[in-house]
């Protein structure tokens, strides 16, 4: 009877015993299968990995800093900086150029069909991302060769700033912009708007969700001289109605 007992008791400790390390496990278990599922992004991260052989820089999400709701159309100009602590979700480019991840697959559209649209189209991703230090070394060299050039460092400063905006101003650090060029004509000057690329690009960015940022006799609203290679992301609808009212994205958002 005592050695029942004994038995019984034996029997009862085991399984409060099992019943702990069970519970123990499947709190394991639940560790692990509650991880939230990847994102979006870096779904679209991996893909473009696994097809273009690109790499990933960072999966955070993008903060929506616009005045609307759509973190796309994040107005970034000289009257409106870009906030201090914005952070894009980056992608890298074969050429180590960087790009917002929401931009990424309509940009490799766009470069593939421009590349079939004429024998021996080629293009080149020449800018993308730029950190505010990089920025700032931009507007400096410039700066410098205009006083090369001979200006005064008031005038060398003016003129700078006409074509490069200073750091925390420019759109290049949201990663939603690029600067495109003929692979063999990659100067960013006046002739670019006539390579045959740039002519396509211009005629079917939209199409991708670009528009061409700082369009010719807009300067005074853009506050930026006139850059055929400039191809600012804001998605399909916007870009289609940005190019064809002929508007400027500051002119959009102001109706918007
Ligand atoms: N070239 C454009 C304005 C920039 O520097 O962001
Ligand atoms: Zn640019």
């Amino acid at each position: 009877m005592k050695k029942r007992k004994y038995q019984t008791r034996l029997l009862l400790l085991f399984c409060i015993l099992l019943s702990f390390v069970s519970a123990l496990g499947y709190g394991t278990w639940c560790h692990f299968a509650k991880q939230p599922a990847a994102t979006a992004d870096t779904i679209t991260a991996s893909q473009v990995q696994e097809h273009s052989q690109v790499s990933v820089h960072s999966s955070h999400a993008a903060k929506s800093p616009s005045a609307t709701d759509n973190p796309l159309y994040i107005l970034v100009n000289k009257d409106h900086k870009l906030p201090k602590h914005y952070k894009p979700d980056l992608v890298t480019l074969k050429n180590k150029k960087q790009v917002c991840s929401e931009m990424y697959r309509h940009l490799k559209e766009m470069w593939f069909d421009c590349e079939k649209a004429g024998p021996g189209y080629s293009i080149s991703v020449v800018s993308a991302y730029r950190t505010a230090h990089k920025q700032s070394e931009l507007l400096r060299d410039e700066i410098k060769k205009n006083e090369r050039l001979g200006m005064t460092a008031k005038q060398a400063k003016k003129d700078a700033l006409r074509t490069v905006a200073p750091a925390g101003y420019s759109e290049h650090e949201t990663g939603l912009c690029v600067d495109i060029t003929a692979t063999d004509y990659q100067m960013l000057n006046e002739h670019q708007a006539e390579t045959p690329e740039n002519k396509w690009l211009r005629k079917h960015c939209a199409d991708y969700g670009f528009i061409l940022r700082y369009p010719k006799h807009k300067e005074k609203i853009t506050g930026y001289q006139y850059e055929s290679w400039h191809f600012r992301y804001v998605g399909k609808k916007a870009a289609k109605t940005i190019t064809k009212k002929g508007i400027t994205l500051e002119e959009y958002l102001e109706d918007y």
